[in-house]
């Protein structure tokens, strides 16, 4: 695991559309999974820019969803779909054949969850996905407890997660109560992970991703046992330096 700890936000923006822009010109066909929430906003938006600039070839992008809230529409705007739409999709051209969604809005949830699975093993598996940290500990939806081999499934939102989501739904009471999320499994399987952590309220929960006991009640702590793994921290998510040393099998520091 590696830990690279920058400035502040922007920074761990530019980093890390950095680091994604060198894997798709590196490995041609590329299956990314991308998270949504508010940390890698800003390095979409650079790949974004990227590729408005003729800088960034995207053809060779297959993406797959995370995430995704039960009974809402990938077409309603409050859809993890659609964000992922109006940040990636839409921007970077991808056509719909190239996007691997997991789809809440169905009957049989189940099913829904079976049929990603099978497409995410057909394109051949993740070779990118980029994480964000959720402030229970949570990868994508994989709700404490979860353990490293949880399925893609139907889950229960805890109440950490759907009062860090109230900010987009105007109101707690307004959350979706039930999301479908990739598997812990699929997650880990990824060739490599980017760790986008950033803000002082998200420093504790690193810290115990990155030191504390691997448990089931932190599923992040997991990625202790995925193959490749970088964390981007900004300063005050990692307000410790160069202390975590021990912890990692390589640290950088930059501002
Ligand atoms: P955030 O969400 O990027 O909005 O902090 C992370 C998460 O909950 O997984």
């Amino acid at each position: 695991m590696k830990l690279r700890i920058v400035e502040d936000y922007e920074a761990l923006s530019f980093v890390a559309a950095a680091i994604v822009a060198d894997e798709i010109e590196r490995q041609g066909p590329l299956v990314l999974l991308p998270a949504t929430g508010s940390t890698p906003i800003g390095a979409y938006q650079q790949l974004a820019q990227r590729h408005a600039a003729r800088e960034l070839d995207s053809s060779q992008i297959t993406l797959v969803q995370l995430d995704e809230y039960v009974d809402i529409a990938p077409d309603d705007r409050r859809s993890l779909f659609g964000w992922m739409k109006r940040l990636l999709i839409d921007p970077l051209k991808i056509p719909s054949n190239c996007v691997l969604p997991l789809d809440g809005y169905q009957a049989d949830l189940a099913l829904s969850c079976h049929r990603y699975d099978q497409s995410v093993r057909a394109s051949g598996g993740l070779n990118l996905a980029i994480l964000g940290l959720g402030p229970n500990g949570h990868l994508g939806f994989n709700e404490p407890p979860a353990g490293p081999s949880a399925p893609t499934r139907v889950v229960q939102l805890s109440p950490a997660s759907i009062e860090s989501n109230a900010r987009y739904w105007g109101s707690r009471s307004l959350v979706p109560t039930r999301a479908l999320t990739a598997g812990m499994d699929i997650i880990l399987s990824a060739q490599k992970i980017l760790l986008l952590v950033s803000g002082s309220h998200k420093a504790e929960v690193l810290r115990r991703t990155l030191a504390g006991k691997m448990t089931d009640e932190l599923p992040a702590s997991y990625l202790r046992l995925a193959p490749d793994v970088t964390v981007i921290a900004d300063r005050p998510a990692w307000p410790w330096g160069d202390g975590g040393a021990h912890l990692v099998d390589d640290i950088a520091i930059s501002w």
